[in-house]
């Protein structure tokens, strides 16, 4: 704790895009846009983060382990932000062993969080924003209490999008795929920006071959300062460095 103010970990987002910017196809379909070596650093940048977070909208499309398996490491925490606990008990990420949070609101109906809790999560109520949904920079501030000193971000394009505005991401790692969905989920959507001047811009700007992609890899300027340094985020499969 820094004073008054309470600790924020370290941020990453990371998402799959194609070459037009789609995250998912209409029907929300995303697995894989990415290559087979942009998969395996996936997992090391899962590897390389304390905590992993995602919106309860990736796991009722995806039903994602969000576990470490291409490569060697421990599981990160898993944190799901859903505000009013509607994730199904029935989801995989309940099946497993590994740590899984859900960070909700007081909205949240006490019997999903006991039903929840009954299956071994653990359950965290946090402020709500304007808009009723859990209030991030609360649930990264909550995060860094319990020891967590580092997130990375997997989506999807609410939460990405959440955080970019509310300046609370510090590395955005995006794996760009040899591919064109047309109309489809957008990564990122409205952050507010109406001038060009007013564009998130990069530190450190990197590129990568990696298997079939290309990996962006940028430190966000204008971001709300880390308590933490920045995990290790290069990829060991690269194939070279532009
Ligand atoms: N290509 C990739 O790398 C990638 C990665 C992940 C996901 N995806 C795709 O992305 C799609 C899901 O994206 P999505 O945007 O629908 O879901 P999302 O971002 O995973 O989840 C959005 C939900 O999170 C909850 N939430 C809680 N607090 C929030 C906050 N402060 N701000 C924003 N959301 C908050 C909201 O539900 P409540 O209001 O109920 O809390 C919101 O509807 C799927 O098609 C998935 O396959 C792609």
């Amino acid at each position: 704790m820094r004073g008054a103010t309470p600790d924020l970990p370290w941020v990453t987002i990371k998402y799959a895009q194609t070459l037009d910017g789609r995250i998912a196809t209409r029907s929300g379909e995303s697995q894989w846009i990415s290559s087979a070596d942009s998969l395996v650093y996936a997992h090391e940048l899962r590897a390389s983060h304390d905590a992993i977070l995602v919106g309860v909208g990736t796991v009722l499309r995806d039903n994602p382990r969000l576990t470490v398996r291409l490569v060697e490491g421990a599981n990160p925490l898993r944190v799901i932000a859903d505000s009013t606990l509607r994730t199904p008990l029935e989801i995989t990420l309940l099946e497993m062993a590994s740590e899984v949070i859900f960070a909700a609101t007081t909205a949240a109906d006490p019997a999903r969080r006991a039903a929840l809790e009954a299956r071994g999560a653990q359950v965290l109520v946090l402020p709500a924003q304007a808009d009723g949904r859990v209030d991030l920079q609360a649930l990264l501030g909550a995060l860094a209490a319990r020891g967590i000193r580092s997130v990375l971000v997997e989506g999807g394009a609410e939460v990405i999008t959440a955080l970019l505005r509310a300046r609370l991401a510090h590395r955005l790692v995006v794996c760009v795929a040899p591919k064109v969905l047309g109309r489809g989920v957008e990564g990122v959507g409205d952050l507010g920006i109406v001038r060009l001047d007013e564009a998130l811009t990069f530190r450190d700007a990197r590129f990568w071959l990696c298997g079939a992609d290309v990996l962006f890899e940028g430190d966000l300027e204008g971001a709300l300062p880390p308590s933490f340094p920045a995990p290790r985020t290069a990829p060991s499969v690269l194939t070279n460095e532009r």
